[in-house]
């Protein structure tokens, strides 16, 4: 038998899924005294070249309320050609083409190997995707120059079908006019140009833009001549002046970069320019919507500051009034933000039922706007980036990743995906975390209860990437003494209904199953399939969830308890007795990664912007599990002169004089020179030749950096510090103040039985045995 890391890494491989837990109870009641909820980690488009797809529709239930998709699960009957279905068992026929199959040449969905699978549905046409960028022009030469060249590069990246447009903005919003008829004969581009302070209805949008008029395609040069077939009226696509194949504009954009300049309004001392930003994403959004519902498009939101007039002002124009901080919010010290909110939530929430991504590329020392806007990016996976400014890396690398391309060389990214969720009778889905909206559709498949955006089994998710990861939660239904399931087994299918880079729309389906057992039986093996990395970051989800709406406070005190009763339930020790607590192994790193979770930036909000923090739980919501367990517990190698570079604890000790320290946080990569390491560099030790090997070590973890920085998205900010520098203190303040003096002064001197809450930034060690005194304390 294999171990349960094994089986773990196995059913990630093939079905991009991790469980918290992997054996399930078969009752309700044991199922919520797990504490933790039975949830998953699902990767929906996980790249997978060992995968080739199916050129032919999948096989689904003929029972109209079910429709799940044949699967390796199903019980299937060779000779009579028929399967039943493992999730309403209906005996189904198989259509004529699996006539030649047999048991020992199976399809290749039956396979147990493919219980991920993915097919191209044959009949299905898809339009080409469509780029519209909404550039911000109030911004200075330097980062204006900067983006027009990101641009320029992106439009040598774009397939040659893709549809691409331009709207800018400032004081005034410009559409502008991409389409050069054969005999132009002036080279003046044109716009047209809409005011920033008035907002305006998709309807008004669609007439002052001409949406709705027919325009013939050509005069017909001649007559219908007699005798020959009258000449078919051609048409020009709606909005053919706005939206063009870039093989056919990218002249014509080329020169509108060329010639674009900075907003010519006067910025008067002590203000902030005046920006339309929520007008121009008004207008893209409703552009879209009226043209291209239901197709695949990207709407590239570039600013380089906040949104000052109009619907979706963060500011007004006095530099003397600051952006509104985590401190005004909690003081709802707040004039513009709900109003703000509320029009980009709308906003999202249009382009997200059209299947529309939109993207924000934020670039300012100062605040833009981010907590007010991310909504566009969290209902339709569009992607954040959060620069000082266009012109760094930080923002140019962060942008061409968004086309790097895969080995086929498509897009890494996939449109208007529809993600299903269909459960067997014993479970129901409760809800879902992630960058996607519900799609509203209730059935039998759907839970009472509510974890994230639940009340649906089907989601709506814009645009996907490799590594976008969803959390899904479910809820054990069957009442105790009810009959096990068939087989013993509860099943899970997800459906990926997307469109493929490709051109293609593809469904991929992954069909999971997981042993149910009687907990009052057996809990030593529910216990033993506990994986806690899945667990942690579903907790962490489930917080980042809360925090959004709850009380800062609220939050830690859940995660809090939730912990203690889940060492009270799975410790072992005597009661009253805190020496006497041990954690069996799979729950041992657990506690530890709360630790670092309640003392991140996720959660610990007050040294960050609101749009520091909105940006940053964004990819919390998005990334995958090793990556998000990075920005938990973010990574630490040494590099010494005693031995190759080796990963070292979080931890205040891993802090000496004579290492370097690289840390990886996902958004941060952190270099640091120990005491000594820093003297030796200033004295140049590593330009001297017998100092060979010191410029080696000042190196090696320069060059694993760069490979992170190479790779990540977006790309990561990279600090080099050293002993008693100010930028050290991002180290300080990640790892485990072990060394503190602050351990005693903090000692908890209340009485603990009354509190059952970890306060203030202690060490790991603190923590740890405050949390056990609580775990095995019969009042709490
Ligand atoms: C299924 O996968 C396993 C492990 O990857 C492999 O050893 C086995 O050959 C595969 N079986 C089939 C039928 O592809
Ligand atoms: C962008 O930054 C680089 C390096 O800092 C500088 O050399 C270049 O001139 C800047 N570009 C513009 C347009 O100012
Ligand atoms: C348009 O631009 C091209 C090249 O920039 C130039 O050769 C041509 O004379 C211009 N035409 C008009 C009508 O200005
Ligand atoms: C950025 O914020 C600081 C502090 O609020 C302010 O002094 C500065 O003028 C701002 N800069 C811009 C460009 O808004
Ligand atoms: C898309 O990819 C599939 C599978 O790789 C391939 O068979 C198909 O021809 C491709 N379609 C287009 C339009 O390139
Ligand atoms: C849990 O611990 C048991 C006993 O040490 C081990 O056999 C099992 O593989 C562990 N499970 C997981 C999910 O790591
Ligand atoms: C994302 O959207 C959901 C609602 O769909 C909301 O509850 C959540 O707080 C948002 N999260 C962030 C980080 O914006
Ligand atoms: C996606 O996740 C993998 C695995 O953790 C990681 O190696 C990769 O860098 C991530 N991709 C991006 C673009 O960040
Ligand atoms: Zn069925």
């Amino acid at each position: 038998m294999a171990t349960y890391q094994e089986f773990i890494q196995q059913n990630e491989e093939r079905d991009g899924v991790r469980f918290s837990w992997n054996i399930w109870p078969s009752n309700k009641l044991e199922a919520t005294r797990l504490v933790v909820p039975i949830g998953c980690l699902y990767n929906p488009f996980r790249e997978r070249p060992d995968l080739p797809p199916l050129h032919y529709d999948p096989v689904v239930c003929s029972r109209s309320t079910c429709r799940a998709i044949l699967n390796p699960f199903c019980q299937v009957d060779y000779r009579a050609k028929s399967w039943a279905c493992n999730f309403c068992f209906q005996r189904n026929n198989f259509p004529p083409q699996y006539a030649g199959m047999t048991e020992q040449q199976p399809p290749a969905e039956l396979i147990y190997n493919y219980s991920t699978i993915e097919y191209i549905l044959p009949k299905v046409q898809c339009h080409p995707p469509v780029f519209l960028f909404v550039l911000d022009t109030c911004m200075d030469e330097e980062d204006l120059q900067a983006v027009k060249e990101s641009l320029q590069m992106s439009l040598s990246l774009l397939p040659p079908n893709a549809l691409v447009g331009l709207i800018t903005f400032g004081r005034m919003v410009h559409v502008h006019e991409l389409y050069q008829s054969e005999d132009s004969t002036s080279n003046i581009s044109k716009s047209y140009v809409f005011k920033g302070t008035k907002d305006l209805s998709a309807k008004q949008i669609q007439e002052m833009l001409g949406l709705n008029r027919q325009v013939p395609l050509n005069k017909p040069a001649h007559p219908n001549q007699p005798g020959q077939p009258p000449q078919q009226q051609q048409f020009l696509p709606p909005g053919y002046k706005f939206l063009q194949p870039v093989s056919n504009c990218d002249m014509v954009l080329t020169d509108l970069l060329n010639e674009l300049q900075r907003d010519p309004w006067p910025v008067p001392q002590g203000k902030r320019p005046l920006r339309s930003t929520g007008v121009a994403l008004s207008i893209a959004v409703g552009l879209l919507e009226a043209l291209y519902p239901n197709c695949a498009a990207r709407i590239m939101t570039f600013m380089g500051g906040p949104c000052t007039q109009g619907p979706g002002m963060i500011a007004d124009d006095e530099l003397k009034f600051p952006i509104r901080s985590h401190h005004d919010i909690d003081k709802d010290n707040i004039k513009y933000m709900k109003k703000a909110i509320k029009h980009y939530e709308s906003l999202a929430n249009r382009a997200a039922v059209n299947s529309h991504i939109v993207d924000i590329y934020s670039a300012d020392v100062n605040q833009t706007g981010l907590h007010e806007m991310k909504y566009l990016c969290n209902y339709t996976g569009g992607h954040m980036i959060l620069a000082d400014s266009f012109n760094t890396s930080l923002f140019k690398q962060s942008f061409q990743r968004v086309f790097l391309k895969d080995s086929n060389n498509d897009f890494r990214m996939g449109f208007g995906s529809l993600i299903d969720v269909k459960t067997s009778r014993e479970l129901k889905v409760s809800g879902a975390i992630g960058t996607c909206v519900s799609l509203n559709n209730k059935n039998q498949y759907v839970s009472e209860t509510e974890t994230g955006i639940g009340g649906t089994s089907s989601w709506r998710i814009s645009g996907i990437y490799p590594n976008t990861t969803l959390a899904f939660f479910f809820d054990i239904v069957s009442q105790q003494g009810a009959p096990a399931p068939q087989g013993g087994r509860g099943y899970i299918q997800f459906t990926n209904n997307y469109q493929h880079a490709n051109g293609t729309r593809r469904i991929r389906v992954t069909t999971i199953a997981r042993n149910m057992i009687d907990a009052n039986v057996n809990m030593n093996q529910i216990s033993y399939s506990f994986d806690q990395e899945c667990a942690a970051i579903l907790m962490a989800r489930i917080a980042i969830f809360r925090a959004e709406t709850d009380n800062g406070h609220d939050v830690l005190r859940w995660l809090d308890r939730m912990l203690i009763k889940l060492c009270q339930k799975f410790g072992i020790y005597e009661k009253e007795n805190p020496n006497t607590f041990v954690l069996a192994e799979n729950f041992s790193l657990y506690p530890q990664f709360m630790f670092h979770l309640r003392r991140s930036q996720f959660l610990q909000v007050f040294n960050n912007s609101p749009d520091e923090t909105a940006y940053y739980r964004h990819y919390l919501l998005i990334e995958e599990l090793t990556q998000s367990l990075i920005m938990i517990q973010p990574i630490l190698y040494s590099y010494s002169f005693n031995g190759p570079p080796e990963p070292v604890l979080l931890d205040s000790s891993s802090i000496l004089d004579d290492r370097i320290l690289l840390m990886d946080t996902f958004f941060h990569i952190l270099i640091y020179r120990g005491k000594s390491v820093a003297e030796w560099f200033q004295m140049g030790y590593q330009n001297l030749p017998e100092h060979e090997n010191f410029r080696q070590l000042l190196q090696a973890p320069v060059d694993d950096a760069q490979e992170i920085l190479q790779s990540r998205f977006p790309m990561p900010r990279y600090i080099d510090t050293e002993h008693e520098h100010s930028q050290s203190r991002f180290l300080l303040s990640k790892v485990n103040p072990s060394q503190t003096h602050n351990n005693l002064a903090y000692g908890y001197q209340q009485n603990v039985a009354s509190s059952p809450i970890l306060t203030d930034d202690v060490s790991l060690q603190v923590f740890m045995d405050h949390l056990k005194k609580l775990s095995v304390s019969q009042s709490s």
